[in-house]
């Protein structure tokens, strides 16, 4: 979707190569034919992540049991002894850990389903084959708190948001959030913590409704879509959760901070029970990407939009969906929703997408559906030339801030509800695609492709400081990417 280049995305093609003579002598010493030969990189390593980096990862204290590369197994002890002894699985804790215990069950997965039989099977093979590392030269490192990633060049921003009641701005980077600590004017802005994870792109950041948790939702794509969810203060990673195989977006909580909802590339729309961990909604209604969410004001009700370009109502407590409250009728929706925001203290939706334009609708439906009726719809505003990326109510509800892309270029706008046309646009040079209020409601943040965070006086759509997203080394080209820009 939002491509962007990164350092460790550059293609490794060096593999180790996983033939013959491999030292092991469990596959030998079994009277069956020898095992196939099985790749750490594209086997072990995605059990292993989806099933105990939950846990098992550099972000998570206690980590003498590091799950997630080659290298961090190979240093992970248990009792002082290593994980893995090559050669000797019935020798290995790591797979002692996975079998039953006679009549109990696996020590792990901690809380987990025992893994399945051939899963079991792939641990003990690769082990006795060896335990090779076949791990692509450059493949991503495992970064850590005190590792933290390098930056060559800015990340491409794609969420921002402000702890309601400060300053502390949430800003997605490469393999983590950053904090940024905005003074009161808008003047400056320092570096208040790095939330360093495991996933390689965070889509969407949102703090709780009481600030005292940050959620971080994205995933490394191809590979797993991650829920992380941060203890603010102490900046410390609470829950991550794992899910299926590809990136996740649109993270949004309940009012009462109770749920926390979002998308994913299989168009499911799904809701996390933060105190427990559990997965308490899934709904698969949609035919494409869900790409955000938004909760009624009730938190009784969930909305999702996508690239199906539908704005779906659901119900959170029987899982069930209930209505597309935009249009059916074919042609009257014009390409994807990718926003939805809720209007604060009304069951009213913000929605944009492909054509530009911000429109609101009422969530709930107060008459029977008559087929191409468009019955919901409030009120449509003044389109952005391009795509819709952002829009945001401010805190009081009663102005919206929008965000586009229009052939690279970027366009920032404030609108009251009552009116159609903005109150003021700002131009940039880059994508726009993630703008936010601050909680006092005086201050606008905006970023996208450029990687610079701009801060806007919300009142006169004055900018009042740029800074860059991310920290760069000092001999770094500060915006590199404008080279590629037309
Ligand atoms: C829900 C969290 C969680 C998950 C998921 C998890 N672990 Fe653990 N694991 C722990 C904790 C906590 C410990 C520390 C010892 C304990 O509390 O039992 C641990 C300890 C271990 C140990 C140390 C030796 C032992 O048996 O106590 C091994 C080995 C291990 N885990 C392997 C795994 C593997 C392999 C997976 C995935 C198949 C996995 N874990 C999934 C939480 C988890």
């Amino acid at each position: 979707m939002r491509a962007r280049r990164l350092p460790s995305a550059v293609a490794a093609t060096i593999v180790a190569t996983l033939v013959g003579g491999a030292p092991g002598s469990g596959a030998a010493a079994r009277d069956e034919a020898p095992a196939a030969p099985v790749s750490f990189h594209r086997q072990v390593l995605p059990l292993l992540t989806a099933r105990c980096a939950g846990c098992h990862q550099p972000a998570k204290a206690g980590g003498e049991i590091v799950l997630v590369s080659h290298a961090t197994l190979a240093a992970s002890r248990a009792d002082g002894e290593p994980l893995v002894v090559a050669g000797q699985p019935d020798a290995s804790a790591l797979l002692a850990s996975v079998l039953p215990r006679g009549e109990r069950p696996p020590k792990m997965p901690k809380k987990g389903e025992p893994l399945a039989e051939r899963e079991v099977a792939l641990l003990r093979d690769w082990i006795a084959q060896g335990a090779l590392d076949d791990t692509p030269a450059g493949a991503a490192l495992p970064f850590s708190a005190e590792q933290p990633p390098t930056y060559a060049q800015l990340p491409v921003v794609t969420s921002l948001d402000f702890a309601p009641g400060g300053g502390l701005l949430a800003v997605p980077g490469y393999h983590e959030v950053l904090l940024w600590d905005v003074a009161a004017d808008g003047s400056a802005a320092t570096l208040a913590g790095r939330l360093v994870g495991m996933s390689e792109r965070i889509q969407a950041v949102a703090f709780s409704p009481d600030g005292t948790r940050l959620a971080a939702v994205g995933g490394s794509p191809g590979r797993f879509g991650e829920v992380q969810l941060w203890d603010v203060a102490g900046r410390k990673l609470e829950r991550s959760l794992l899910l299926g195989g590809d990136t996740l977006y649109g993270g949004s909580w309940s009012p009462d901070g109770r749920l926390l909802a979002f998308g994913g590339g299989d168009a499911s729309v799904r809701a996390l029970d933060v105190a427990t961990g559990e997965l308490v909604f899934f709904n698969a209604a949609s035919e494409d990407l869900a790409l955000d969410t938004a909760f009624s004001k009730e938190g009784s009700h969930l909305v999702s939009v996508g690239r199906d370009r539908a704005l779906k109502l659901f119900q959170v407590a029987t899982q069930q969906f209930l209505d597309n409250i935009t249009s059916i009728t074919p042609g009257a929706l014009k390409g994807g929703l990718q926003v939805v925001d809720r209007q604060p203290g009304e069951d009213v939706l913000l929605i944009g997408g492909a054509d530009g334009q911000p429109k609101t609708y009422k969530m709930h439906r107060t008459q029977k559906r008559v087929i191409g009726d468009d019955f919901n719809h409030v009120k449509s505003y003044a389109p952005l030339p391009g795509r819709l990326f952002a829009c945001e109510y401010a805190p009081d509800g009663t102005l919206f801030v929008a965000g586009a892309s229009h052939h690279r270029r970027g366009e920032v706008r404030l609108y009251a509800v009552a009116d159609e046309a903005p109150r003021w646009s700002l131009p940039f040079d880059g994508a726009i695609y993630a703008a936010t209020f601050r909680g006092d409601g005086a201050l606008v943040a905006a970023a996208g492709f450029s990687g610079e965070i701009v801060l806007i006086d919300a009142a006169t759509g004055q900018p009042r400081q740029r800074f860059a997203a991310a920290p760069l080394p000092a001999d770094a080209a500060r915006s590199p990417r404008a080279e590629g820009r037309p």
